[in-house]
């Protein structure tokens, strides 16, 4: 068996330009609810990520006729079949489920197993459930095929709250309310960017949805929903890591297509550690040549708190704070397998209760290591390119699952990478 790996030669300034891709958490959920629509989508700004692939696979499995050219998803749903969704590609990534509420919002009725994607910790899916049930649908679990059975013979509007801001559940029920009967409000709804952006695409197709960005989203039920041609915003998940990469290793980059609301809780962050950036539009310039780096506490929150996706390659970077930085994670308590791997590289970090204690400045020397989930790769990434000497960084699949070319990116940028096959 062989592999791919990333390997990072540390110690080189960047320098010029990049742009973002459009978002990856968008795009998992854009693509899925296509099904609802009854004329052929475009979706525009769609990120080279295999996550994306994987969902084609899925959308050619429902007999869609889909088509990729560039970065611009062209489908027309008038030839789906409503098919079990059972095969592989369900288990390459967890959004995979919302096939769920699209499908059941279209049909009243679907097959589907459960979905896989980043292990980070209990990511269980009872709110999507509790939704979906709400709505008036029953759901069964086949043991044997780990697949869900959802149906309902007439989907009603409901008043849905849920006990978590959960951005999936929000997400997967808005799918299913869109062609249910009458209304439907979710409250203590996710306020997350992207959900907006599936919500803008939805309408575009003839959903009546208001409220959506705050935390009770109403929802009218359709009786139909047409094409549309829509554009993904830009991906904050990968800007910020940009951001931060800028921060450690740029001297004037430049990172273009960016929302930089999007990107607060970072933005104030980096400037706390004294880490200087002009925001022009959408574009921010990030000055580098940080000497004395001061250390600071994070503690993730649900948007427009700080994101989850970015206390992992923010770590990395605060191995090079002069002091004590502790990083808290509220939403996911188990997100810090990133931390052995750092401190194989010469980082002193301490994980504790949900948290982890950055003891720094600490210098960063190359070694093999190994990606263990998407966004521990990009913190694998940032130390690398800060280490002296040669880091190689394994599983790099989970890294491709969620940036578009994130090596090219930065070999345009002056960074020394090269990727290629090693025996297991
Ligand atoms: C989305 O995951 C993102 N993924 C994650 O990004 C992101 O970290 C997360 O939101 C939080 O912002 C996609 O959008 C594809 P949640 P999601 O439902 O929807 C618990 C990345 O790196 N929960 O808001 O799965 C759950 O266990 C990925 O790009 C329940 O208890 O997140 C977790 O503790 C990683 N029951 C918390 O809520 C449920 O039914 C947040 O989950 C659903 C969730």
């Amino acid at each position: 068996m062989s592999q791919e790996v990333i390997a990072i030669e540390g110690g080189h300034k960047l320098k010029g330009t990049v742009r973002i891709s459009g978002a990856k958490n968008a795009t998992v959920a854009l693509i899925p609810a296509i099904v609802l629509a009854e004329e052929p989508v475009e979706i525009m700004g769609v990120p080279e990520i295999s996550d994306v692939d994987a969902l084609m696979v899925l959308l050619k499995e429902l007999n869609c006729e889909v088509e990729l050219e560039e970065d611009t998803l062209k489908v027309n749903p008038e030839t789906m079949i409503n098919t079990p969704l059972v095969s592989d590609a369900v288990d390459k990534l967890r959004a995979s489920y919302y096939f769920m509420g699209a499908l059941l919002g279209k049909y009243g009725d679907v097959t589907i197993k459960m979905p896989g994607g980043c292990y980070l910790g209990p990511r269980p899916i009872d709110l999507h459930l509790k939704g979906f049930e709400a709505l008036g649908a029953t759901i069964t679990y086949d043991e044997n095929m780990g697949s869900y059975h959802l149906h309902a013979d007439h989907l009603k509007g409901n008043r849905i709250y849920l006990d978590f801001a959960s951005v999936g559940a929000t997400i997967n029920i808005m799918l299913a309310a869109v062609r249910a009967d009458g209304k439907t409000t979710i409250e203590n709804a996710a306020k997350e960017p992207e959900i907006i952006d599936v919500a803008n695409l939805l309408t575009k197709m003839g959903a009546k949805i208001r409220g959506v960005g705050t935390d009770t989203i109403v929802i009218e039920g359709v009786d139909y929903m047409g094409g549309a041609v829509h554009e993904i915003i830009p991906d904050r998940i990968e800007a910020g890591t940009f951001l931060i990469i800028a921060a450690a290793m740029g001297n004037m980059v430049l990172i273009q297509n960016v929302i930089p609301q999007h990107l607060d809780a970072l933005l104030s962050k980096l400037r706390e550690m004294g880490v200087v950036f002009e925001i022009i539009g959408d574009t921010i310039l990030v000055y580098g040549n940080i000497e004395h780096l001061k250390p600071i506490e994070i503690k993730t929150q649900i948007y427009p708190g700080f994101a989850t996706d970015l206390q992992q390659p923010l770590t990395a970077f605060l191995t090079q704070a002069e002091g004590q930085s502790k990083v808290t994670d509220t939403i996911y308590t188990a997100r810090f397998k990133h931390c052995a791997e750092l401190n194989k590289m010469g980082a002193n970090i301490e994980v504790g209760d949900a948290c982890c204690y950055v003891n720094g400045k600490t210098d960063l020397h190359g070694t093999r290591v190994n990606a263990t989930d998407l966004r521990c790769g990009a913190a694998l990434v940032v130390a690398g390119l800060m280490a002296d000497g040669v880091t190689e960084i394994g599983n790099v699949y989970h890294i491709d699952r969620g940036y578009d070319n994130i090596d090219r990116k930065l070999i345009a940028l002056g960074a020394q990478i090269s990727r290629y096959e090693v025996d297991d």
